[in-house]
């Protein structure tokens, strides 16, 4: 049976999938590229893939003999699960294992925004700091201010966890309440437009979809307090970045914290790179050693039990 994995994942995976089937690993430091996936596709039953990867009827077409998508990330928007299942095609992803380390990801970034560490540490590595100054790069505080959480999922839950840990007044925005969230950490459910008007910090936690693209976008940018900070570890297009740098630059909000954008990687002439106020890191919500590792297992296992007909362990169920 044979397998194509579409990136070089940690060791402990391979061996997994080594053990059951015949795998074709893309190595190369760059996602697979298209024409390269539709090709090797062709004689496989199983597709161990990345958010990198485009999954939708012509991969599905040429992969006639798929038993099994199965995908190295929580998210899967760049998957069409509805094509999948028209195929009779599973797919599988893996949540749970990364909810922590993207929890955690997602408060650095809050952290490192309000209290401007990015800045002070590049006016420091310039040679600019001259001696200790009672103005000197003042920030936000984070504890006792208000938190906004967008979509109290699992990782959602966390940043809540995090946030009551800093004393943080938490609200969030969900299909439906979350009952362990308001008895554990206080969280009260409200409307988007009033977690947006009260909030300090914003902080993006839902998955990217047709109700979500452009979820905030310049009108809701200008219900948010001009010194509130948005952050942003879920998907890049649930932000309208073009308006989102509009009201970083003209004051409408304070700052935010990037782990994701609408393009990646963000071109290097993205008018986002000139602002001051803004902490830019690279997609690396999930990226400890420990949680790519058990990310990579799942996916494998998952796989496996795929192409051996058996239920996954964490199976996606389209719209
Ligand atoms: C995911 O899993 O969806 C993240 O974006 C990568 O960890």
């Amino acid at each position: 049976m044979k397998v194509l994995v579409t990136r070089d994942i940690l060791e402990e995976a391979l061996a997994i999938v080594g053990a059951s089937a015949e795998m074709e690993v893309w190595r190369e430091p760059y996602p697979i590229p298209r024409e390269v996936l539709l090709e090797k596709v062709a004689d496989k039953v199983g597709l161990l893939c990345m958010l990198t990867d485009r999954i939708d009827d012509e991969v599905l077409a040429r992969g006639a003999n798929l038993r099994v998508v199965s995908q190295m990330a929580v998210g899967y928007d760049n998957i069409d699960v509805a094509a999948c299942a028209r195929y009779g095609v599973p797919v599988g992803n893996t949540p749970g294992v990364l909810t922590e380390t993207t929890a955690d990801t997602a408060f650095a970034l809050l952290l490192a925004t309000a209290r401007r560490m990015n800045e002070s540490e590049r006016f420091l590595r310039a040679g600019l700091w001259k001696m200790w100054d009672p103005t000197l790069l003042l920030g936000r505080d984070v504890h006792h201010a208000t938190i906004g959480i967008i979509g109290m999922g699992r990782i959602g839950y966390e940043m809540a966890r995090r946030a009551y840990g800093f004393q943080m007044h938490i609200l969030y925005t969900g299909n439906r309440p979350n009952e362990e969230a308001e008895r554990n950490f206080e969280a009260q459910r409200v409307e988007l437009a009033t977690l947006l008007n009260q909030s300090d910090f914003v902080s993006v936690h839902t998955p990217l979809n047709g109700q979500t693209r452009h979820l905030l976008g310049a009108e809701q940018f200008a219900q948010m307090k001009p010194t509130a900070i948005l952050v942003n570890t879920a998907r890049g297009a649930i932000v309208d970045q073009k308006a989102l740098y509009i009201a970083l630059n003209e004051g409408v909000i304070g700052g935010a914290g990037l782990d994701v954008f609408e393009r990646e990687p963000l071109p290097m002439d993205d008018p986002l790179l000139t602002l001051p106020n803004v902490v830019l890191v690279p997609h690396i919500g999930s990226a400890s050693i420990a949680t790519r590792n058990n990310m990579a297992v799942l996916a494998a296992k998952n796989l496996i039990a795929g192409i051996q007909g058996k239920p996954l362990l964490h199976q996606v169920l389209p719209a």
